[in-house]
């Protein structure tokens, strides 16, 4: 009759067999590697090789001696993955766990053959590089060909100051004024699309410094007073004396793209806050306007993206702003979050490391 121990031995090896992972343990007072049938056909060998080093680069064989180490001061049982040359020279990689039976003074553990996963990886890796590349040259094909589409364009701009349209019928202004808008529009879509491009593909150049958030709000307020007075719209902004870490110019053209927005919808008033939270310092564009409808929260960040809002009500823009806005608060590791409440208004809250404290 077979033994207990004979039959959870046949069991094993037919697991490890069916499972493809082998099974191997270390005796630590003696030094001596054991090997399961599995183990030994996934490293190419017949027997149990005492010595490890010879199937090892030696840097995954010093790490992994180390981990043993590490296994027998603090028993935290680890996982490490290993370049194995086999004897007939093939090269694998294999997934090794390792634990400690403290009792028996043991380290055991398994060793799978990863060499397909460890593969496709470097190949997807390598396809998601070639299309990184990609679209970064596609960034900045962008970036050039808008930035040449400039010179015409504002040379455009200046012949229809030129054709000033005093003599003009009622006809031809009204097509004088029309070619003027469509060459606003272009103007803003063009650069638009500089920005984006250059932020993809790097052409963004990042200069942190520390400086007073509170004058480049009382800058900007001082600014927009004189849109909202041609709007008739009231702007409050509130100052606070807080330096912060970022890059100035960058955080400028978020803060003017925020204001610009608030502006377009706002129903009687802007207002611009900052104040400390922790480590952070909050600066805060809100409008009391029609707000953003629920469905659109989500996609007001995507390129092109044109609200509900904009669309019933006929306003003007290009869905680009926001994408701006999302883009440099990611180079700038920024965090922006967006409350809004249909007919109450829309509160853009931006929250800026504050500058450390030199003691
Ligand atoms: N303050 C706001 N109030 C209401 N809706 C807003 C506000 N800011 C942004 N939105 C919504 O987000 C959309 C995208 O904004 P944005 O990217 O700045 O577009 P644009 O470049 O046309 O100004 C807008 O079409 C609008 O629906
Ligand atoms: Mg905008």
């Amino acid at each position: 009759m077979k033994m207990l121990d004979d039959i959870a031995f046949e069991n094993a090896n037919l697991i490890e067999k069916l499972s493809g992972i082998g099974y191997w343990k270390f005796d630590v007072k003696n030094r001596k590697f054991y090997y399961s049938q599995q183990m030994c056909q996934i490293l190419g060998v017949k027997k149990t090789a005492s010595n490890l080093k010879k199937y090892l680069p030696l840097k995954d064989y010093k790490k992994l001696i180390a981990n043993f180490g590490r296994l027998l001061r603090y028993g935290e049982k680890n996982t490490q993955d290993v370049k194995f040359i086999r004897s007939d020279k093939s090269v694998i990689y294999c997934r090794v766990n390792a634990c400690l039976i403290k009792e028996k003074n043991i380290i055991c553990g398994t060793l799978q053959d990863i060499t397909e996963f460890v593969n496709i990886k470097a190949q997807l890796i390598k396809a998601r590089n070639e299309a990184e590349n990609l679209s970064r040259e596609k960034s900045f094909f962008l970036a050039q060909a808008s930035h040449d589409l400039r010179q015409p364009l504002y040379a455009l701009k200046l012949y229809l100051d030129l054709l000033q349209p005093k003599n003009f019928t009622k006809q031809q202004w009204k097509l004088w004024e029309n070619i003027n808008k469509s060459s606003d529009s272009l103007k803003y879509l063009l650069e638009n699309v500089l920005d984006l491009s250059k932020l993809d593909y790097g052409g963004t150049k990042v200069f942190k410094t520390n400086f007073n958030i509170g004058m480049l709000i009382s800058d900007l307020g001082r600014e927009f007073k004189h849109t909202a007075e041609c709007q008739d719209l009231t702007l409050e902004y509130v100052i606070c004396n807080c330096l912060v870490c970022s890059d100035a110019f960058l955080v400028e053209r978020i803060l003017r793209n925020l204001l610009s927005n608030a502006f377009k919808f706002a129903d009687k008033k802007v207002s611009m806050f900052c104040h400390e939270h922790k480590q952070k310092l909050i600066v805060e564009v809100k409008d009391d306007g029609i707000g953003i409808a629920p469905q659109d929260k989500k996609y007001i960040f995507d390129a092109f993206y044109q609200g509900q809002n904009v669309r019933d009500n006929n306003i003007e823009g290009m869905g680009l702003g926001l994408t701006i806005v999302k883009r440099i608060a990611t180079v700038l590791h920024i965090k922006i979050s967006v409350t809004s409440k249909p007919n109450k208004g829309t509160s853009f809250k931006l929250f800026l490391p504050k500058a450390a404290v030199k003691h």
